[in-house]
């Protein structure tokens, strides 16, 4: 096993410590080897978005698509396990609800979901429902991870490392703990063509959402909040460590299609809320008074049912893989 114990480094046998016999605590199936607070809270200089407060409501696909559907995350991650073989290790780091850790899992591969939120951790453990062996959810610092050097074949990262203090550190910690020739991959998705009709649709839709989103901003601004943006440089920084070729071979289109009309619904969804990052520091008196104020504008201007305005976006699932720089 490539688990390290969080007090002494040691190794671990079966989640215990080989030399301090520290053993690791477990609470709902989620294994502890860290208990950093975690939402908005700076320790060390470093703030943690845990995403605590928002648990569920930050999933699309948990809403719109239901509890077992892991849409273009769970096709990637097949495809990824076909391409690279059964019995890798695969590290999901800030896994959220699983929606990349559990169809690793289900593909064979021996998968650590890996997150600051408890609430995230249980509940991805709760959708797994204990059918796999091979994945364990723990509760670990993306700064910190408490897994031995070289032992991992694939980290994959899906919108977490934007939200950290700290990406450098993150990108350390996943160079070392990644083979030699191991793999940084992080999903993404190749749209597919749209009708000039419903391109126009989206359009408006979209321009509706931004104009409420304004809305609530401006509302905000009156109780004196505004949204914290934090635009931390990762991009640039992990050009450092990793490197792509640009070929088929490492920009893979994956076989699976998905079709998406609710993003009126959904983002409205997210706002109502609270659940984005840049708006954790928000109280929620003042959210719930800014939202409730925007509701009636939105409701006023585009109708009651302003939630359901359709937009249209057709994609297929595709994912990018980096490979180690050598560093001197
Ligand atoms: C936007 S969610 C993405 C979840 C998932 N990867 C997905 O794409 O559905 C970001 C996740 O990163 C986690 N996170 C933030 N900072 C972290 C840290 N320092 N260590 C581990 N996880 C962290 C949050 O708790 C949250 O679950
Ligand atoms: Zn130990």
């Amino acid at each position: 096993m490539m688990f390290k114990c969080p007090k002494c480094g040691s190794r671990l046998i079966n989640f215990i410590c080989e030399k301090c016999y520290h053993k690791i605590p477990v609470h709902n199936d989620v294994k502890y080897f860290c208990d950093e607070e975690n939402i908005n809270v700076k320790d060390e200089g470093y703030k943690y978005i845990g995403y605590d407060d928002i648990n569920i409501h930050f999933s699309p696909s948990l809403i719109y698509w239901g509890i077992d559907h892991y849409g273009i995350y769970g096709a990637s991650a097949k495809d990824i396990v076909k391409r690279y073989g059964k019995g890798i290790v695969v590290v999901d780091i800030g896994c959220g609800l699983g929606q990349a850790t559990i169809p690793f899992a289900k593909a064979g591969a021996i998968t650590i979901g890996v997150d600051i939120s408890e609430k995230m951790l249980e509940f991805a453990n709760q959708r797994s429902k204990n059918k796999y062996d091979n994945l364990y959810f723990c509760k670990m610092n993306a700064y910190n991870l408490n897994l031995e050097d070289e032992s991992v074949d694939i980290v994959v990262e899906n919108a977490m490392i934007h939200l950290v203090d700290n990406p450098e550190q993150v990108y350390k910690e996943i160079y070392r703990v990644l083979k030699k020739d191991g793999k940084f991959i992080r999903f993404n998705s190749v749209g597919l063509p749209i009708t000039e009709e419903q391109k126009e649709l989206s359009i408006n839709t979209k321009n509706a959402f931004k104009d409420i989103r304004n809305y609530y901003y401006n509302a905000l601004e009156k109780y004196g909040y505004e949204p914290e943006d934090f635009n931390n440089n990762s991009l640039e920084i992990e050009k450092n460590y990793f490197y792509t070729i640009f070929n088929n071979e490492f920009h893979p289109i994956v076989e699976y299609e998905e079709e998406f009309t609710e993003f009126m619904k959904f983002r409205i969804h997210r706002l109502e809320h609270k659940a984005h990052s840049f708006l954790q520091h928000i109280p929620d008196e003042v959210h719930n008074i800014a939202w409730s104020e925007t509701d009636e504008y939105a409701q006023c201007k585009y109708g009651e049912d302003y939630k359901l305005m359709k937009s249209y976006s057709h994609y297929k699932a595709k994912y990018d893989v980096y490979l180690k720089k050598i560093l001197d």
